[in-house]
């Protein structure tokens, strides 16, 4: 006979495990399909091109953002966020499942010269617990849609342990009616499978990070081709701050 919660992360790995396996985008067990998935850097995925995202780059030209003190990128993929947070003067950490990703993000931060601090793993697993805070910043740029519902609390508590008061959270996530599962919290559990990814509504955000102040919530920029940041209007782009 196996007995084996005991705690809230006990739960939640249960939870996890509701899930089928080949589902699985954000545990440890999700790297390999991570890795396939950035294995060919010329497949034509918007967010592959080396820029910023539009909102991140008008956050900090505008000061909403202050430039410099440290950042943590949640989910960084190839890194190029995290890239443009160090050549803003920050000092960067970058987490990531998925080492082909990571790969590529230090051969890109080589190339430009850049200092990142990248870490491969679960961000609320082991490799999150191995970050040490408090951050002036943590960005995430389309990790948090790919969470189940039950990996909110972890999300939250992650905030809640790393970042500064009066720090700044910012995320870009898929926004409902234009990308992502309408499902509801529950459906997902019975079908087994996240569907691509959540959608959220405002509303949904608001009521999630509702510990935090909302500084500014807006859907991205649809940036052309020929821009030097990334956008698409599919996202929304969220900026909140710490209370002191
Ligand atoms: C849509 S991609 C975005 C990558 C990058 N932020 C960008 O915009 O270029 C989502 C990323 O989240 C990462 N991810 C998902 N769950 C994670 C977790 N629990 N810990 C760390 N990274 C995770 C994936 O490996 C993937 O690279």
């Amino acid at each position: 006979m196996d007995r084996n919660i005991r705690s809230v992360d006990d739960v939640l790995a249960l939870m996890d495990g509701l899930f089928a396996p080949e589902a699985d985008r954000w545990t440890a067990g999700g790297s390999a399909w991570w890795d396939g998935f950035y294995a060919d850097r010329a497949r034509p995925v918007p967010f592959f091109a080396a820029k910023p995202d539009e909102n991140l780059v008008s956050c900090l030209d505008r000061g909403l953002v202050p430039a410099g003190g440290r950042a943590l990128d949640l989910g960084c993929g190839p890194g190029r966020n995290a890239l443009h947070l160090a050549a803003r003067g920050f000092e960067v950490d970058a987490v990531d499942l998925s080492p082909t990703a990571l790969a590529w993000a230090e051969e890109r931060a080589r190339a430009a010269g850049a200092r990142v601090r990248f870490h491969q793993g679960d961000a609320f697993g082991a490799a999150g617990a191995g970050l040490v805070g408090p951050y002036d910043l943590i960005y995430d740029s389309g990790c948090f849609h790919h969470l189940p519902p039950h990996r909110r609390v972890s999300y939250l508590d992650l905030l809640d342990r790393l970042l500064a008061p009066g720090g700044r959270f910012a995320l870009t996530c898929f926004a409902s009616g234009a990308m992502g599962s309408e499902l509801s919290d529950a459906e997902f559990y019975g079908r087994a499978r996240l569907e691509g990814g959540l959608a959220y509504t405002p509303e949904a955000l608001r009521w999630v990070f509702d510990g935090l102040t909302e500084v500014e919530l807006r859907r991205m920029n649809d940036e052309p081709e020929a821009s030097g940041s990334f956008g698409e209007a599919f996202l929304w782009t969220a900026l909140f701050r710490r209370p002191e």
